[in-house]
Order: C-alpha cells, then structure tokens, then sequence
C-alpha cells in the first residue's frame, strides 16, 4: 500500500525541487542583471562630463553675468540655501576664503577663467574640476563648523603648488547676522 504511494510523492517532490531551482536562477539572473545595469549606469555617469552643462564665456567673466566680481561670494536665497559664486584662475580662487553656514543646503557655482582647474575642500566630498567655459555645480552640506583648505587638485601650470583657498563653516546663527548686513559674503581679509 505504502509502496505504492510513496513514488507519485517523490515525483512531485522532484518536480517541486525542480521548479524551485528554476525559479532560483531566475532570481540569480535578475539580481546578475540588475547589477549589470546599476555598474553600466555608474560607468557611464561617472564618464560624461555634468549633463545639463550651463555654458559661460571664459573671456568675459569680470565684464557681465553671474560671475562679475561684486557677485562673487556666498549669497543667501530666498529658500534659505545659500549659493557660492567662485571663479578659479592661475593662480588663485576667488574669493581666496569662502565662508558658509553649518547645517545649511549650500549650492556651489564656480567656473574658471583660463585652464582647467580643480576645486576640493579637504575632508568633505566637494570635488569638482573647474573648466573654462562650463559652469561646475554641487550641491553640499555641512554638519558643523570647521575650517578647511580648498586646494586647486588639477595641474595649471607652475604656479600649481600655491593655488588654493579656504573654507569656513561658522555657525548659522553668526552667518545669518552677517548675511544681514552684506549681499555677498567671503572671509578674505
Ligand atoms: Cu589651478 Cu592647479
């Protein structure tokens, strides 16, 4: 009697066994495939230059548009984020010490007026390349004061070695009382 149950059973065991395993190289498949695509994607991302790249005349920077000198610097928006408007030339950034509140969405926009140069400030992941004719933006945070360095990261020329600014992250509070009184901030002395 049991001898006679018991193969229909095991077939069907098989069968489900069979079909699970099925299903579980489906399921390989689809993560292999999703992993495929998320390296291609990055890949790819990481190859272009910015997408929506927002062109500027190199050669007349200083003359009009956002990057006049009296523009340059920290400026607070209507929303509360504050935007940093900084140019990079051989050999120096302007404005040579940039300075922004702590906890606050920061926007940086910067260009350069020569040859490619390169923007970091030590310790965060801010990193753009500053290349003549392209306005670079990034979007940043910081969670605390702090002073940092922004050296240029980007061979310019001989004057490489002694290109570089720097960054104060000073209390919102403070940052507010001095956006009071100025429409555009730096800390150059
Ligand atoms: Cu600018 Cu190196």
């Amino acid at each position: 009697m049991s001898g006679a149950t018991i193969p229909p059973h095991d077939e069907s065991a098989e069968r489900i066994e069979r079909v699970e395993r099925r299903w579980a190289s489906v399921m390989v498949c689809i993560v292999a495939l999703m992993v495929v695509l998320a390296t291609l994607g990055g890949v790819h991302e990481a190859a272009l230059p910015q997408h929506q790249a927002v062109t500027v005349d190199p050669r007349t920077l200083h003359l009009a548009g956002e990057f006049v000198e009296s523009n340059l610097g920290s400026a607070v928006e209507p929303d509360g984020s504050v935007t940093v408007r900084a140019v990079g030339q051989q050999y120096s950034f302007t404005p040579s010490c940039i300075v922004v509140p702590a906890d606050t969405p920061v926007t940086f926009r910067m260009t350069s007026a020569d040859v490619v140069h390169g923007f970091l400030i030590a310790g965060t992941n801010v990193n753009l390349m500053l290349v003549p004719g392209y306005i670079s933006s990034l979007a940043a945070r910081f969670p605390r004061p702090a002073e940092s360095h922004m050296p240029c990261h980007e061979f310019c020329g001989v004057g490489h070695e002694g290109m570089w600014a720097e960054v104060h992250v000073i209390d919102k509070a403070a940052f507010a009382r001095l956006a009071a009184g100025s429409r555009r901030l730096s800390c150059v002395q």
